[in-house]
């Protein structure tokens, strides 16, 4: 089965501190694959490379056959995302929270 999330030695440093460190992982079609660790571990870090939304500072990884430094807004368009805590707000229509959250989403 082919592979659609690689990640190669994929890291991310805020100045000198390294949030994730060099992880490497291949997911294929159809498989649940999750992150496990401490608070601070990295994972949500690691989340946010892969969905496009913070650019690594060095390994590789790519999402569906894309490349998360050059190709994330076409990551965007291909993937899910359920969040861990319920954020919406419940004084808008389901609509006008997807409107919402797609207008300043970028
Ligand atoms: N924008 C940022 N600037 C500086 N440091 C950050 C930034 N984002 C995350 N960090 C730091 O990077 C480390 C990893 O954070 P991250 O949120 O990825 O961990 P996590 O594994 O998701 O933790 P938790 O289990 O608490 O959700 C933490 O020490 C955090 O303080
Ligand atoms: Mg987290």
């Amino acid at each position: 089965m082919e592979n659609v999330v690689i990640a190669e030695k994929l890291t991310k440093k805020f100045g000198e501190f390294i949030a994730t460190n060099q992880i490497s992982f291949a997911v294929k079609k159809g498989e649940i694959f999750g992150f496990l660790g401490a608070n601070g571990a990295g994972k949500t870090t690691a989340m946010r490379m892969l969905c496009g939304l913070l650019t690594p500072s060095s390994g590789r990884a790519s999402v569906a056959g894309f490349d998360v430094f050059t190709q994330a807004e076409r990551i965007k368009e291909r993937i899910g995302y359920m969040s861990q805590k319920f954020s919406l707000y419940e004084d808008l229509t389901i609509r006008e929270n997807i409107r919402f959250y797609g207008a300043y989403m970028v």
